[in-house]
């Protein structure tokens, strides 16, 4: 039998413009956006994620102090970004999505191994542990200048920046990019120790590094929130900012995961209608993308039963 490649319910097969027909019905979409959060909290913290304490503690803190000073005003946000994302009505763009995004990141590596009884810590460790895995096997230590393009909240920034350190005794300079000042502000504070050298504001398809400025770059779980086209300018555009030689690594929903294709209809019907591009993103060639604009392509690899790692490089 041949290898599926996408799920059913993505692009434009008649289950997935069944599921769209009922995402695009109001009402419908309400009640069940309603349910739906609700269970997801419930079920994480179930598991040990203490979502509403967490919301709280951040809400309680100074941290909306720090807004003005991490938005960059001149940036003009994409019509593509300014979209409901993840069952908010503002996106990326406002503190409860940002407040929400430390227990949303632990709940999803739950996720992944969802058989086996793991903490949230653990099962967020094998997350990126399985991505750094891969990027061992490729990159060339010591590493000088990394930058994690859609740093979020600095999850995984953080977690790459303690991976970098630990394989050398050379100094790492990490820096998160990421369009919406309120992730960048939690980022802030979830780097405790300052470690990361700079948590920027910026458009990843128009930023302002110099040519050939990065050694390593990653994109963690951005590409399922592109169109087509921002995706193929965000690699244009680190093309660029890559030195020759220079390291690419992409991780992100795996469109062949038996998984993800599986997945019963509440939990596609949720996935689908949280993720504005899911159309875009699954259907997508991006090896033949990379390819064509000038990537030494190196693989694609299932890093964990949901995702999948993809790597190439700026060619010297
Ligand atoms: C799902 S989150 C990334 C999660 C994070 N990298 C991790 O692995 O935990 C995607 C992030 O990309 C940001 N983003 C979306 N489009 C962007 C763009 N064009 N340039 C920079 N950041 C962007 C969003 O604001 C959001 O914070």
């Amino acid at each position: 039998m041949q290898e599926k490649l996408k799920p059913d319910w993505t692009g434009a097969d008649l289950l997935s413009r069944f599921v769209n027909l009922l995402i695009n019905t109001k009402p419908l979409y309400q009640l069940m956006k309603a349910q739906a959060r609700n269970v997801m909290i419930n079920t994480a913290e179930k598991n040990g994620v203490p979502w509403r304490k967490n919301y709280q503690d951040l809400e309680q803190s100074n941290i909306k102090e720090s807004l003005q000073e991490l938005t960059n005003p001149n940036i003009n946000y994409p019509d593509y970004f300014n979209v409901p994302f993840h069952a908010y009505d503002e996106g990326n763009m406002s503190w409860k999505a940002a407040f929400e995004v430390n227990s949303a990141t632990y709940a999803m590596a739950l996720r992944v191994w969802k058989n086996e009884k793991l903490t949230p810590e653990t099962a967020h460790n094998r997350l990126r542990g399985s991505f750094h895995q891969v990027l061992k096997e490729y990159l060339s230590f010591p590493i000088k200048n990394v930058l994690d393009v859609g740093c979020s909240v600095g999850i995984s920034t953080l977690a790459l920046h303690h991976f970098l350190i630990q394989q050398q005794t050379e100094k790492v300079n990490t820096m998160g990019i990421d369009l919406s000042p309120y992730m960048l502000a939690v980022a802030k504070k979830n780097d405790e120790k300052n470690e990361i050298s700079q948590w920027i504001h910026g458009l990843a398809e128009k930023t302002d590094f110099e040519d050939n400025s990065f050694d390593l770059i990653t994109i963690q779980f951005l590409l399922h929130e592109l169109p087509n086209q921002a995706t193929k300018d965000i690699f244009q555009e680190i093309f660029r900012i890559l030195r020759p030689g220079g390291c690419l690594g992409i991780v992100d929903n795996n469109p062949r995961s038996k998984v993800i294709q599986n997945l019963p209809p509440a939990l596609f019907l949720l996935m689908k209608s949280t993720e504005p591009w899911s159309d875009e993103y699954y259907t997508f060639n991006v090896e033949e993308t990379l390819k064509s604009i000038g990537f030494d392509y190196k693989i694609t690899t299932e890093s964990d039963p949901r995702h999948r790692t993809i790597i190439a490089f700026k060619p010297v």
